[in-house]
């Protein structure tokens, strides 16, 4: 066996995708939890000598790492040659600054904490913005997976005369390159930022383009409140209802209903965190970095 595959908080059908994609194995990993709350690891399938690949959902964090963490650890002990994590969403990015004094800077903390258990990762569009490349983060070997092709492939195939918006500068990474993949304009939006539920949005003169469909595109949508502000404006301009689309979609506090409520014609992320929105495939490109990373 060359590859072992461990599931730990991941989509069944992206691990088994990583399984036949790294010629690997899933393999048996028994998780659960002990009477007082502490987490049970066993990894009943033989690592000697085998590549171990960790397929984790990231997303509402805080849960999931204990559990990550010992089976990382005991893959390592168990005799893996290397332990590579595959994680679709990586969380703790966008706290990238000590923006008050005294904060802590989540970014480096969780980097520092992963990159102590794994020898590599593999991720898809995680937000970097002040820090601008993952392997700044990461000492262990990085590979980012890009979505704007899906998502681009995905509006081409839904959307007729698109006009891409992103919300606020930091996402003109995501939309420029999606609105150039599709072969459609795009605009950047900007926000001011009042509070964890509190954004202001205001849009560039795009009047020139009110026939097209406007499509949001943004890396993550969390309380949904960049989006929601942003189909406001574009309705109040008389544009068609807008569509939304995102890498990672999570989803906090009722967030899809409230972004459809606001007026969003549709609503659709990639599948990097489950979710009914999740339409837009990844596990390939991931399973293709996997392989890359492997070799
Ligand atoms: C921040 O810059 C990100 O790119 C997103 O715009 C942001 O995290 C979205 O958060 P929310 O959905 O809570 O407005």
């Amino acid at each position: 066996m060359s590859a072992a595959i461990l599931n730990v908080h991941g989509d069944a059908a992206l691990a088994a995708h990583i399984a036949h994609a790294s010629d690997g194995i899933l393999s048996e990993l028994e998780l659960r939890n002990f009477p007082d709350g502490e987490t049970y690891v066993r990894i009943a399938t033989p690592l000697t000598d085998a590549d171990a690949i960790l397929v984790s959902a990231l997303d509402r964090p805080n849960e999931k790492m204990m559990p990550l963490w010992l089976t990382a650890l005991a893959a390592k002990e168990l005799g893996a040659r290397r332990v590579l994590l595959v994680a679709p969403y990586l969380p703790y990015m966008r706290q990238d600054a000590r923006f008050h004094a005294g904060e802590a800077v989540s970014a480096r903390a969780f980097a520092r904490l992963i990159g102590a258990a794994v020898d590599g990762l593999v991720t898809v569009d995680p937000h970097l913005h002040r820090i601008a490349r993952l392997d700044e983060l990461f000492p262990a070997a990085s590979r980012v997976v890009h979505a704007a092709p899906a998502l681009a492939h995905w509006v081409q195939a839904h959307v007729p005369h698109p006009l891409f918006i992103g919300p606020d500068s930091e996402s003109e990474q995501w939309t420029a390159q999606v609105a150039e993949l599709a072969q459609a304009p795009f605009a950047i939006a900007s926000k001011r930022r009042l509070g964890d539920r509190r954004v202001e949005v205001s849009l560039p003169d795009i009047g020139c383009w009110r026939e097209r469909t406007p499509v949001i595109v943004d890396d993550m949508i969390s309380t949904a409140h960049t989006m929601i502000e942003t189909v406001k404006i574009l309705l109040a301009r008389g544009f068609a209802a807008p569509w939304c689309v995102a890498v990672h979609g999570l989803f906090v506090e009722g967030a899809y209903e409230a972004l459809l409520a606001a007026g969003a014609a549709r609503v659709v992320t990639c599948n990097t965190v489950a979710h009914p929105a999740a339409r837009i495939d990844v596990a390939a490109a991931i399973a293709a970095g996997v392989r890359g990373w492997l070799r």
